[in-house]
């Protein structure tokens, strides 16, 4: 179906725009929901179709990453939102480090960065639609085979995220080698951040230019720095990030951050130009309203082993979760963490419904 589509006609009319609604801060008739890695290896369909390729390739290939990310939008005909296959560690790649999907283990950069002296091998002055450009197209691509039926969000790692996996080299328990960066090389440190969030701003403004509807920025590693440290090596760039896009793209694109494990960090990005806030499972829906205050949207927060749970357990969840955020406005439903690769297809469809009825009855009375 892809290789018929003409990528230079405009883009078909979009026909939910219920996450941009609510995004917003416009009244809904219902919760708008997405799910974290709603493409992936809990998939049979990603499983069976990914086999003959690796991740990165999946990634680099426009017609492979719009497949993959359609393939749960064909499934669940209740998402609100589709976000384009990629991964952010294609930043990194395109300041020249090598960067492996290894099965079961994850990430791996074979040459991390171990001194300030690894700063010289970056590459500098990066062109983003040309190291990027298969994201760009891919993107391009999944919009047209959207269709419009939902909208395309894009995305990018925040700068102490993308700093810490090229430091640490890939996940780690204790984050302790890109912490030791941060007291022992403080300067060469915001250095490396200020590079990071260069790139990153060029790259989502360049994501929403091919056709990204809505963005969002994964600081997936916020929860292991101090609020001390956070507040100096990672509120300053990923707030930055946010003004610059918004600078360059307009209003009209809603962006959203992800502070995982941080929702302390919350009362400090109510001044951002961040529109929706996500949060995970740690903090309750009243907590995270009370921190992030009345003007943000919220997105989130079921913890994903909840999926693991039988069908009316998943729908208590969900109401508890629907009840607290008020389902009404200023909130798009969400897991806390992304799908993972034990989970049963049929129970994140529990899940969306759950979603759907319970935020329908909730937003009528
Ligand atoms: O559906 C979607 O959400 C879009 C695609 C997407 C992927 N990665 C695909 C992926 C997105 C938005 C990401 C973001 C990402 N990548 C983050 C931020 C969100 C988060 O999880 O905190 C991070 C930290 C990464 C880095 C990364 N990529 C890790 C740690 C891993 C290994 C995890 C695992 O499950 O093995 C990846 C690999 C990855 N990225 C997979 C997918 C579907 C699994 C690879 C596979 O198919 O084997």
């Amino acid at each position: 179906a892809v290789e018929g589509i003409d990528v230079r006609r405009p883009f078909p009319p979009l026909r939910n725009d219920l996450v941009l609604r609510a995004a917003r801060g416009e009244r809904l008739e219902r919760s708008p929901v997405w799910i974290m890695r709603q493409a992936g290896r809990y998939l049979p369909e990603y499983r069976s179709g990914r086999a003959a390729h690796d991740f990165f390739t999946v990634v680099r290939t426009p017609a492979l990453a719009c497949e993959v990310t359609l393939q749960p939008i064909r499934r669940y005909p209740q998402l609100d939102a589709s976000i384009i296959f990629s991964d952010i560690l294609v930043v990194p790649q395109a300041l020249g480090m090598e960067v492996q999907m290894v099965p079961g283990k994850g990430p791996v950069f074979p040459e991390p960065l171990v001194t300030p002296d690894d700063l010289a091998r970056l590459a500098v002055d990066v062109d983003v639609d040309e190291a990027l450009a298969y994201v760009m197209d891919a993107i391009t691509l999944t919009r047209h085979a959207l269709d419009g039926a939902v909208p395309l969000y894009g995305f990018a790692g925040a700068p102490w995220t993308l700093m810490a996996y090229m430091i640490e080299g890939g996940g780690s328990k204790t984050l302790s080698k890109a912490k030791r960066w941060l007291y022992r090389y403080p300067d060469a440190s915001h250095r490396l951040l200020q590079r990071i969030t260069d790139l990153c701003v060029d790259f989502l403004v360049a994501q929403v230019k091919a056709g990204a509807q809505l963005l969002q920025v994964f600081d997936s590693w916020a929860g292991e720095l101090s609020p001390a440290q956070y507040q100096q090596f990672a509120l300053p760039y990923a707030t930055q990030l946010a003004a610059r896009v918004r600078a360059a793209v307009g209003s009209d694109v809603p962006l959203c951050y992800f502070p995982k494990g941080a929702a302390s960090a919350l009362p400090w990005l109510r001044s951002s130009a961040y529109d929706c806030l996500q949060v995970d499972w740690t903090v309750t829906p009243q907590d995270a309203r009370v921190l992030a205050g009345p003007e943000k949207t919220l997105q989130g927060n079921a913890d994903p082993c909840v999926l693991y749970a039988d069908e009316p357990a998943i729908r208590a969840v969900t109401q508890t979760m629907l009840e607290g955020f008020g389902p009404a406005s200023r909130y798009i439903a969400n897991l806390g963490h992304g799908m993972y690769p034990d989970h049963d297809p049929e129970h994140l469809g529990y899940y969306l419904n759950a979603v759907h009825t319970l935020s329908t009855e909730m937003c009528r009375s």
